[in-house]
């Protein structure tokens, strides 16, 4: 088969992005890994919302029923079809097993039909990614980020820090010993009577509450890039305990409020330390707990390194990111056979 290995326009490669590694169903189309032509995510959020969590079966069924007609929005969306697009990227892991096959058979049919390249992405390098990614009408576009970087890549799944001293080397400086910081908030939700996801939920009742009412632990584990959170979820479980044996109302909004200070002491304070230490240009801050307000505002407010936090709807799941990663293989040659597979557990380095 003749595979399509020179872009159409040299100028412009366009990347069509495909995501599918948890509960969102995304696709997008990205010009030169950074412009985003369009973008479609179908969330499945309500639909384990009364599991209180991702039902990973029903996870990959919704996929099966909307990942062609996000497919087709997707092109739709950037007045494009398929003769327009350069090659197809995709998530190839980590994630569900399950909910990854979905993406990528869709996309090896669509790089095998149309004779396009097809190039296997790491969901965790998407989401470093999305911190290039700008919409198509951006009056004045951000510059890219500048090497070295040290990345903080926070999500429902990981919590690492890497130092990236180039476009596509990364060196893991350290990672959670246990829980995600994601998944921290949402067991703690959980625990607090919040719905899922956690993160949103916390920081929304946390507006209303103290974040000094409650101590909670701050693991340092000095020596090391390491983190660890659930000594913290185990201390906001003691806490809760202890007011329900007094027969108290639990003072939700202080309770998610000293926990978010928590984690986002911990976070800042690290990286932070990191990035000094490995004397990086700047800092990327990327994955779903990026979007948090206060997470967010530390970052924001200091004054010592540029930082780069994706826009709120590019810190959860999304194909744009993964389209941008993918561009960056691309030029650098990488073609990956039909035959892939998925990679549940793939680190990213
Ligand atoms: O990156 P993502 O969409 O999926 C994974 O790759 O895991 O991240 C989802 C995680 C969930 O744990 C969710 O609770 C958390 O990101 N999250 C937040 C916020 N929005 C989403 N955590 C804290 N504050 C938020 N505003
Ligand atoms: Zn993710």
């Amino acid at each position: 088969m003749d595979i399509k290995n020179k872009p159409s326009d040299l100028n412009k490669v366009r990347i069509l992005g495909i995501e599918s590694s948890c509960d969102e169903t995304a696709a997008s189309v990205i010009e030169n890994g950074r412009v985003m032509i369009s973008n479609i995510v179908a969330t499945q959020i309500a639909i384990h919302m009364k599991y209180g969590g991702v039902f990973p079966e029903v996870a990959s069924r919704q996929h099966v029923r909307t990942i062609y007609a996000v497919l087709d929005q997707a092109l739709e969306q950037a007045h494009m079809s398929l003769a327009d697009i350069d090659a197809i990227a995709v998530t190839r892991g980590p994630g569900l097993a399950g909910s990854l096959v979905v993406g990528l058979n869709a996309a090896k049919g669509l790089a095998y039909g149309r004779g396009l390249p097809l190039i296997g992405i790491n969901h965790l390098e998407g989401h470093i990614y999305s911190a290039w990614v700008y919409p198509q009408d951006t009056p004045n576009p951000p510059p890219a980020p500048v090497f070295p970087i040290l990345a903080l890549l926070v999500s429902g799944g990981h919590t690492e820090l890497n130092l990236i001293t180039d476009h596509l080397h990364y060196q893991r400086l350290g990672a959670t010993l246990d829980d995600a910081a994601g998944e921290a908030f949402d067991k703690v939700a959980r625990l607090i009577g919040l719905p899922y996801p956690g993160g949103p939920s916390v920081q929304k009742a946390a507006v209303e509450g103290n974040p000094e009412a409650f101590t909670f632990p701050r693991a340092r584990l000095d020596g090391t890039w390491n983190f660890s959170f659930s000594g913290l979820k185990t201390a906001v479980l003691r806490e809760v305990r202890k007011l329900e044996t007094e027969n108290r109302i639990l003072p939700v909004n202080n309770l998610a409020a000293s926990f978010q200070a928590a984690v986002v002491d911990t976070l800042f304070t690290k990286t932070m330390k990191a990035a000094r230490e490995y004397g990086v240009k700047e800092i990327v801050v990327a994955g779903g707990v990026s979007a948090n307000r206060v997470l967010r505002d530390a970052f924001l407010n200091q004054q010592e390194f540029a930082v780069h936090i994706p826009p709120l709807n590019l810190c959860t799941d999304n194909a744009a990111m993964i389209g941008a990663a993918g561009y960056y293989h691309y030029i650098q040659g990488q073609r990956d056979p039909l035959d892939l597979d998925v990679n549940p557990t793939w680190p990213l380095s």
